[in-house]
């Protein structure tokens, strides 16, 4: 845990990676009614303080302090949680939202399924194995343990309603790979 603080910390004060919020978040945000909402493996808070200008009540964790000092005091309806997703517990039904964003963590997806309230969202964003779709990239997980399978993303949340589901092979400049993205939602009446 030391050494992954330490990486991310490094990271977040080298400035790497994007500042502006998901394209997936900004497409689908019109859907979702505020309330409280989960961004897991937050970062320097680009998705968390967007959904907290939104009207959002936003928890954001993340293992790295670096990364959440960086969004320090930028929005009171942001609470920064310093906390190792290995052993961080979502509480149960709590969510109207919740973001997962360049970030695989596959011990939290029973967690996320219960922590949605009924009728939240669940907003799903990350890396793919290359399979088919080009080249990896310096810019994107080399670990496997990292990247999502083929259809893998659609099948862990398949007890949501699936609203949205797609893998996006488009390259163009700074493209760190593929992605698959997911929009589903928990049923009111399972
Ligand atoms: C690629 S960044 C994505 C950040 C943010 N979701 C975004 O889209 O900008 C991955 C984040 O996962 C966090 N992270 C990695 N391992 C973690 C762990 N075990 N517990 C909590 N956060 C972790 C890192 O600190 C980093 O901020």
């Amino acid at each position: 845990m030391h050494h992954e603080r330490e990486k991310w910390n490094r990271k977040h004060r080298d400035g790497v990676g994007p500042e502006v919020p998901a394209g997936i978040i900004a497409r689908f945000i019109d859907q979702v009614p505020p309330g409280k909402a989960l961004d897991i493996a937050a970062g320097r808070g680009r998705n968390a303080l967007y959904l907290a200008r939104r009207g959002f009540q936003v928890d954001a964790v993340d293992i790295s302090d670096a990364g959440l000092n960086l969004m320090a005091a930028r929005h009171p309806r942001l609470q920064r949680i310093c906390a190792d997703l290995d052993r961080f517990d979502i509480p149960a039904a709590r969510y109207q939202l919740i973001i997962n964003i360049r970030y695989l963590n596959r011990r939290l997806f029973p967690y996320i399924v219960q922590g949605l309230a009924p009728g939240g969202f669940l907003i799903f964003e990350t890396f793919l194995e290359s399979g088919g779709y080009g080249d990896d990239t310096a810019r994107r997980p080399s670990c496997r343990d990292h990247l999502l399978r083929e259809n893998e993303l659609l099948h862990a949340f398949l007890p949501l309603h699936v609203r949205y589901y797609a893998e996006h092979g488009v390259r163009r400049p700074n493209w760190p790979g593929p992605l698959a993205s997911l929009v589903a939602v928990r049923r009111v009446c399972p």
